[in-house]
Formats: C-alpha cells, sequence, structure tokens
C-alpha cells in the first residue's frame, strides 16, 4: 500500500517538452519492455494533473490504437484541476482541487490494498511529497536530454536524500531507478 511517483524522464530531468510533447520518449522502449504491466497490476487508483489529463484527450485515437481504449486505466482517477475540463466517455475519473491531503483519504480507501500511482506532472507529485504522502519514486531514465522541459519533481529533497533501492537497465535507452522516501525529514532547514 504505497503511494508511487512513476515517471519516464529525460536525463536532463524532464518529462516533457515546454508544450507538452512526449515525443523523445517513445523511441527510447516500449511499454511492453519496461515494468509498467508488473506495476500496473497493483496499482489501485491513480491521481494526475489537468495537463497529463490532457495530454491523453489531445491523443485519444493513439492511445487507444496503443492500448485499445481512448482511457488506459480501469482504477478510479482523481484529475487535480482547476477548470471544467471534458470526461473521456467510460473513463472512472472524478475532478478534484487544492489540497492533495484533503482527498488522499478518499483515494486511499478506493485503492483498497493496491498502491497509488501519482501519474504526474512533477509539481503534482511534489505536492504528494510535501504532505508526506509519498512513499516511492520509480524513475525510467531515458537516454535522452531536452535542454528545458516539464520538470521531473521540482522540490528541493536534501534532507533527508531519497534511498535508491533498485537499478535495472532497459537496453541502451533507459535505466530505471528506484527511490523510497524517507518519512523523517528535516524541516525548516535551509539546505
Ligand atoms: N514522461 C512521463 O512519464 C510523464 C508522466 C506524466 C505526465 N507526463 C507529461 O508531463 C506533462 C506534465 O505537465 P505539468 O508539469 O503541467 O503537470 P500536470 O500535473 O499534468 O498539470 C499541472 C496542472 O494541473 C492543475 N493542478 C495541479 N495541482 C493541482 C491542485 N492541487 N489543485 C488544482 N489543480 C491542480 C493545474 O492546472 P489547472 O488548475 O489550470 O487545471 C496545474 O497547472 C504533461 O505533458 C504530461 O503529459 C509525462
Amino acid at each position: 500500500m504505497k503511494t508511487q511517483y512513476y515517471v519516464a524522464s529525460t536525463l536532463d530531468g524532464f518529462i516533457a517538452t515546454e508544450t507538452d510533447s512526449l515525443d523523445w520518449l517513445f523511441p527510447l522502449g516500449s511499454l511492453e519492455e519496461s515494468s509498467y504491466q508488473t506495476f500496473i497490476a497493483d496499482v489501485g487508483a491513480l491521481a494526475m494533473g489537468s495537463s497529463t489529463y490532457e495530454w491523453i484527450l489531445r491523443n485519444a485515437d493513439s492511445v487507444a490504437a496503443e492500448t485499445g481504449s481512448p482511457w488506459p486505466y480501469t482504477q478510479p482517477t482523481w484529475i487535480f484541476t482547476s477548470r471544467v475540463l471534458p470526461v473521456i466517455p467510460g473513463a472512472d475519473i472524478r475532478f478534484c482541487k487544492g489540497n492533495v491531503a484533503d482527498v488522499f483519504g478518499e483515494m486511499r480507501a478506493a485503492a483498497k490494498e493496491k498502491n497509488i500511482w501519482v501519474v504526474g506532472g512533477g509539481d503534482l507529485a511534489g505536492q504528494f511529497y510535501d504532505a508526506g504522502l509519498l512513499d516511492e519514486l520509480i524513475v525510467q531514465v531515458g537516454s535522452a536530454t531536452l535542454g528545458k522541459g516539464k520538470p521531473l519533481l521540482p522540490r528541493r529533497i536534501l534532507s533527508p536524500v531519497l534511498s535508491l533501492t533498485s537499478v535495472q537497465q532497459m537496453g541502451t535507452g533507459m535505466v530505471e531507478l528506484r527511490y523510497e522516501v524517507a518519512k523523517e525529514r528535516v524541516f525548516g532547514s535551509n539546505l
């Protein structure tokens, strides 16, 4: 029963271009070759920000071609947004806003014995981190750089740092790094 931020990043720490393109990612590997199938089998609920949701909306055709459905998840999903967004037919989603801790109990109950996946973006994962609700970071680091873009995790995590628990090479294009988030933190540090 963990809350996990599972994500692909460039080597220089970006998860999408500034204009929300993921075109850099697809040549680096496929879902079948990654840990995704094992990971998703243990996920009971998802959280994502509106840019991530809007990427799925914009790319419904290619998502459907790849996964068989324009909405690729069966688990209940919380979309964080302050706006009114279209609903993808058949998707088990609810819109919410504000403090992540306020909806976490609902998400935890829906996930039952399974994990919660914070899909992204980086600041939303940071909000879970800030609230002390993030347990694990699983990053597929691609052998590519963007120079600028949407950040992986725009937070200072220094005291204590994350704890590296596993390294898995996936060919020459990707490496998967797993980190545990320390539960005991020093708040108010100037580091
Ligand atoms: N490489 C990967 O594995 C991967 C994984 C996930 C996502 N992505 C991509 O990375 C990009 C992420 O975009 P992003 O950094 O902009 O992050 P995002 O979390 O997808 O979207 C950010 C927006 O979500 C809304 N939001 C976030 N927290 C909120 C809160 N607590 N309450 C209300 N609204 C909240 C805000 O917009 P509004 O209030 O205006 O709606 C905010 O500007 C997307 O292009 C996505 O497709 C890549």
